[in-house]
């Protein structure tokens, strides 16, 4: 008999496209392996997590931490700077996001992994969000597959040269990590 396809879903926020840009190519390429959804993060939305089998969350750093409606309020000030060449995500100054989502997330017997976008600099500088993704997740009885990872900008907020191509080869070791354990579902 053929073995039931892993399902993943990535769980993303994002104020100026980067997270989704990483989110969407971590999903691309977990898609060669298993069955997988792509959603953003709001407080309301029915992720539907049961008959998952591996959570992945994605947010930028914003203020050391995951965003909060006070730091997500200051988006649109980055983008309307001269040449910033920055575009906001639609509604997301005034959406809720993984933060709010996460304290929606009932207890669940499945695999994670969370990463981040931040400064390209030392995360005792930076602060790293997916800290606290991982943090939350492992309270919600998520076992991580592998440690938190960290996308860098740079200072005026965007991805670095290489980061899509790194997140594409985290995307495949979490894969990997995952198909290795088999099916964690109950
Ligand atoms: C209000 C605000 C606060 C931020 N605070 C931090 C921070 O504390 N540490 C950091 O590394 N980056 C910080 N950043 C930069 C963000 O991490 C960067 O904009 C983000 O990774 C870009 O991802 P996005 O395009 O998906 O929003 C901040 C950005 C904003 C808009």
């Amino acid at each position: 008999m053929e073995e039931a396809l892993m399902r993943a879903v990535v769980v993303y926020e994002s104020m100026f496209g980067n997270t989704r840009l990483v989110a969407e190519t971590i999903a691309e390429a977990l898609s060669g392996e298993m069955e997988v959804r792509l959603v953003r993060a709001t407080s309301n939305v029915d992720v539907g997590l049961k008959d998952v089998d591996l959570l992945v969350v994605g947010s930028p750093t914003h203020a050391w931490g995951l965003p909060r409606p006070a730091t997500r309020r200051g988006g649109p000030g980055y983008v309307r700077k001269p040449g910033s060449g920055l575009a906001l995500e639609p509604g997301a100054d005034s959406s809720p996001g993984v933060r709010e989502w996460l304290a929606t997330v009932g207890d669940f017997h499945m695999c994670g992994a969370a990463f981040d976008t931040r400064i390209n600099k030392s995360a005792a500088l930076t602060g790293r969000a997916s800290r606290s993704i991982a943090r939350s997740l492992q309270r919600h009885g998520i076992a991580m597959a592998v440690p938190p990872e960290s996308f860098r900008v740079d200072r005026k907020n965007h991805l670095l040269a290489g980061e899509i191509d790194r997140a594409r080869a985290w995307a495949v070791r979490l894969g990997a990590a995952v198909l290795s354990q088999g099916t964690t579902r109950r």
